[in-house]
């Protein structure tokens, strides 16, 4: 599959290493490098981004929450583009190695986009049971939402190779 990254931090580099060692063929754009990944008509966009608002300190604040999302944000900016937001609720260790029984979320307006981003997760190592569709893309209000909850929990394990299982 022909994929480009979007962003060099530690989440790029991360989902980059990873596709390439699954053979995918990987561009990489950077604000800096002027390279020429930004979004096509009719591609599915993984969207991992949190709202993070570092502006008055740590533990950060969200600065889109409840009625809105960034998720959401990104298809208003790309309405031709299919956005699915997932994997914003692990550290970027786990987006590629997931801690067996947990699970991860998709949220998207289109079944198809989710469809095939549930086959990139599962090249990841998620687990197609472990694949939770949370419906339309409104829905990752609720997985952007859950930071605060992340941050605490990962102060009190100590860690942030945690994840969450959800169970009936
Ligand atoms: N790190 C995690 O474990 C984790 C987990 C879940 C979700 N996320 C989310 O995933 C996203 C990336 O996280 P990260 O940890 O990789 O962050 P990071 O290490 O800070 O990297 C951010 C990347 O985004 C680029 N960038 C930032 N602002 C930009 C702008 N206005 N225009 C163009 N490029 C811009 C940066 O480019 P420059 O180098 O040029 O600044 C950099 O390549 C964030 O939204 C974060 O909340 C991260």
């Amino acid at each position: 599959m022909r994929i480009g990254v979007l962003g060099t931090g530690t989440v790029g580099r991360t989902i980059a290493t990873k596709l390439r060692e699954l053979g995918h063929d990987v561009r990489v754009g950077s604000r800096s490098t002027g390279d020429d990944a930004v979004p096509f008509p009719d591609a599915v966009l993984v969207d991992v981004t949190l709202p993070l608002d570092f502006s008055q300190g740590r533990p950060p604040r969200l600065f889109v929450f409840n009625d809105d999302s960034l998720g959401e944000q990104i298809q208003r900016a790309f309405p031709e583009t299919r956005v699915v937001k997932t994997l914003n609720t692990v550290n970027a260790s786990v987006m590629v190695d997931p801690i067996p029984g947990t699970n991860v979320f998709v949220c998207g307006n289109e079944e198809e986009a989710k469809a095939q981003v549930g086959e990139l997760l599962q090249g990841f190592g998620w687990p197609a049971d472990a694949i939770i569709d949370l419906g339309d893309l409104s829905s990752a209000r609720g997985t952007e939402m859950y930071l605060p909850l992340w941050i605490r929990l990962m102060g009190t394990l100590g860690t942030a190779r945690f994840n969450i299982a959800v169970v009936q």
